[in-house]
């Protein structure tokens, strides 16, 4: 009955997907729900505890509802059972029939009996959704951001409890939603403040409110306006390209990046003698980015990092030994990139960064399937930014066949292109994924499957062996006309 308006989008940024959960009508209380949002710069961090109570014998697929703000925002969400490592499977089910919740059923992971209980705790990661305000800053001046949220988690069932929690990282709260003449669900203060936790609730008794009707009478929109003294970070493209050479056992990762700083923008023009000043007594432009510190692979080397006006020769960088494939080891070769610029508010910055590995540390052979393995990370961490599009192009050796590959979480498109370069007779197969809005969440691998038949291998010597003979026919053609000249 309630399948027709199934949506079938691409699942995109989740764990886990199970096709062919059906929206069942198992039937849950809440007796508590508990919302924590972590307020930040570009990443918020949001996860929501729900005590769920089976109102019949064989309950197993829980509906979660988000409003239609939240799911806007929403680049990650996964939900799991309170204390346990395992993501649980979740379906996307797309907008309700009335179109004011956007639905996900979780298939617990095992069916509850009438009146058993569990914790289930979803964590959301949502980007783009605090704004600096004002929205211009002095370079002296501080910054502050706002958020904005809807007040009851919705949900098909009834709720006994709930609560949510905004917890600012600055102490400074300049202000928040008061919710003056609000007695719905509560008989006690609807909103208390402690030091920089805000706290909206507990609100009793709550009906099921994945609905037209709740939303329209009893939702409430509520915001909270805070300090926040850091840039904000967002990457704004990020081209990844990763040839894999066999030839030359190397793998080059190059990224090209745009960040931008959409903190508050900088008013008037900025003052190097101020910024150098302010920096002389220790009280730099808090929302200015001065510097990155990145995370590289261990076993890097001839890393380059050059912007628009060439070498940039402020950066420095760490590295760390080899390590061996699937060794647990957490070591990393630190970048500590230095822009040409400090980034203010509304700045851009555009460079690009790259570096060799041995292709050892990233490939194996399956020798079941007779295929190289090759593993690419997704991306490299900026910590607190989101990166708003992302390109990652792998590209593969020539004549390379039986191309497979293995993202961690699907790509909103891909495609397969031919990717031609120096000293290339056919040209090489490249992978090219698509994503938008990844966080460190999205740190993951994708992992490449192809085979190299044997005649590919020579190509590559063949090739170079051609280059060079053509050469010396040149030179040896050349030489002739010369002579030619010579004699006249
Ligand atoms: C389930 O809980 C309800 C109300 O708390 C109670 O009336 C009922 O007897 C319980 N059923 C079982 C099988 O425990
Ligand atoms: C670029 O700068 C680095 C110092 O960070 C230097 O070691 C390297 O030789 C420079 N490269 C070129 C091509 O100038
Ligand atoms: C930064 O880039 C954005 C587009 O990504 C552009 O709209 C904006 O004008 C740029 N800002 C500056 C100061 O150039």
């Amino acid at each position: 009955m309630l399948k027709p308006w199934r949506c079938c989008l691409p699942l995109y940024l989740l764990g886990l997907v199970t096709p062919g959960l059906v929206l069942a009508g198992h039937s849950f209380e809440n007796t508590a729900i508990v919302r924590t949002i972590e307020l930040g710069g570009s990443l918020v961090h949001v996860t929501t505890t729900y005590a769920v109570k089976a109102l019949e014998d064989g309950s197993r697929l829980y509906t979660l509802a988000l409003a239609e703000r939240e799911h806007e925002k929403t680049s990650w969400l996964e939900a799991k059972i309170k204390g346990e490592a395992a993501t649980l499977p979740l379906e996307e089910f797309g907008y309700s029939p009335d179109g004011d919740a956007y639905l996900y059923t979780v298939e617990l992971p095992k069916a509850l009996k009438l009146n058993a209980s569990t914790n289930l705790v979803v964590d959301v990661v949502q980007t783009h959704v605090t704004y600096p305000w004002p929205a211009q800053a002095a370079q002296a001046d501080g910054q502050s951001l706002k958020y904005e949220t809807d007040l009851f988690v919705l949900s098909p069932y009834r709720t006994a409890v709930q609560r949510t929690k905004l917890r600012s990282p600055d102490p400074q709260v300049h202000s928040y939603t008061t919710l003056d003449d609000f007695d719905d669900f509560t008989t006690e203060s609807p909103v208390t403040k402690s030091g920089a936790t805000i706290t909206y609730g507990p609100y009793y008794n709550i009906p099921p409110s994945a609905n037209k009707e709740f939303i329209a009478e009893k939702q409430k929109h509520i915001a909270v306006h805070f300090a926040y003294d850091h840039p904000m970070l967002e990457v704004t493209s990020l081209k990844r390209a990763a040839e894999i050479s066999h030839w030359g056992a190397n793998l080059n990762i190059e990224d090209q990046m745009t960040l931008h700083n959409s903190g508050a923008k900088l008013k008037g023009h900025f003052s190097r003698l101020e910024h150098q000043s302010s920096h002389f007594y220790g009280r730099p432009s808090p929302q200015m980015l001065p510097a990155l510190t990145l995370h590289l692979p261990a076993g890097i080397h001839s890393a380059y990092y050059y912007d628009l006006n060439g070498n940039v020769s402020t950066s420095r960088l760490r590295q760390a030994p080899s390590v061996p494939k699937g060794a647990q080891n957490n070591l990393n070769s630190i970048m500590e990139l230095r822009p040409r610029y400090p980034l203010m508010g509304g700045w851009n910055y555009s460079f690009t960064l790259g570096w060799d590995s041995p292709l050892r540390d990233y490939a194996g052979w399956d020798r079941q399937s007779g295929k190289h393995v090759v593993g690419i990370p997704v991306m490299t961490i900026i910590n607190g930014a989101v990166v708003n599009d992302a390109e990652i192009k792998i590209i593969l050796p020539e004549g390379a066949t039986d191309i497979d590959f293995f993202p961690p979480f699907p790509p909103l498109k891909s495609s397969l292109s031919t990717h031609v370069t120096y000293l290339d007779t056919i040209g090489r197969p490249a992978i090219t994924l698509h994503y938008k809005d990844l966080t460190y969440n999205h740190a993951g691998t994708i992992y490449v499957t192809y085979k190299v038949p044997f005649s590919a291998h020579l190509r590559k010597p063949i090739a170079v062996a051609t280059a060079f003979l053509s050469v010396f026919l040149v030179a040896f053609a050349a030489k002739r006309v010369d002579i030619r000249i010579q004699k006249k």
